[in-house]
């Protein structure tokens, strides 16, 4: 058992609120896209998302969660075929999870500053590097698609 400060306590929810938000989000995009690749996409990534918010718990739990909880980033990168140029609202839904995604690894920085254990850290840094790949998983979909400007 760890004993979470005041602080690291005070961070980790707002993480936890953060991850049910990525969970929320790409559900709800994922009805909404209208190409098929970006719902895949998109709920790929909506359980990434539910496998951090279990860490999250997990450390919010007491609990110092191993590094096999914590997901595996070697999942295989999907290919786009770029058959979706020119669809404004697709292009805003991934406009919308990019900014997301950059607004919480942001916040992932002050947490893991903040956190004195670190295996805590190290799941953390774990989670963080998950959010930069779902980004470029991201932008890597509009740029194929020439959304990206
Ligand atoms: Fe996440
Ligand atoms: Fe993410």
């Amino acid at each position: 058992m760890v004993n979470l400060s005041q602080k690291e306590q005070t961070l980790l929810k707002d993480q936890k609120s953060h991850e049910e938000m990525c969970i929320k989000k790409y559900t709800k995009y994922s009805k909404e896209a209208e190409d098929p690749e970006l719902k895949q996409l998109f709920n790929q990534l909506a359980s990434e998302e539910q496998e951090h918010l279990n860490t999250v718990n997990q450390i919010l739990a007491g609990q110092v969660p191993s590094m096999n909880s914590a997901g595996g980033s070697q999942k295989q990168n999907m290919q786009f075929s770029g058959n979706n140029m020119n669809n404004q609202h697709d292009a805003d839904l991934c406009q919308d999870l990019l900014a997301t995604e950059k607004y919480i690894s942001s916040t992932y920085d002050t947490t893991i500053f903040e956190c004195k254990d670190a295996n805590i850290r190290e799941a953390l840094n774990h989670i963080q590097k998950e959010e930069q790949e779902h980004g470029e998983k991201i932008y890597n979909y509009m740029n194929a698609n020439g959304m990206y400007n």
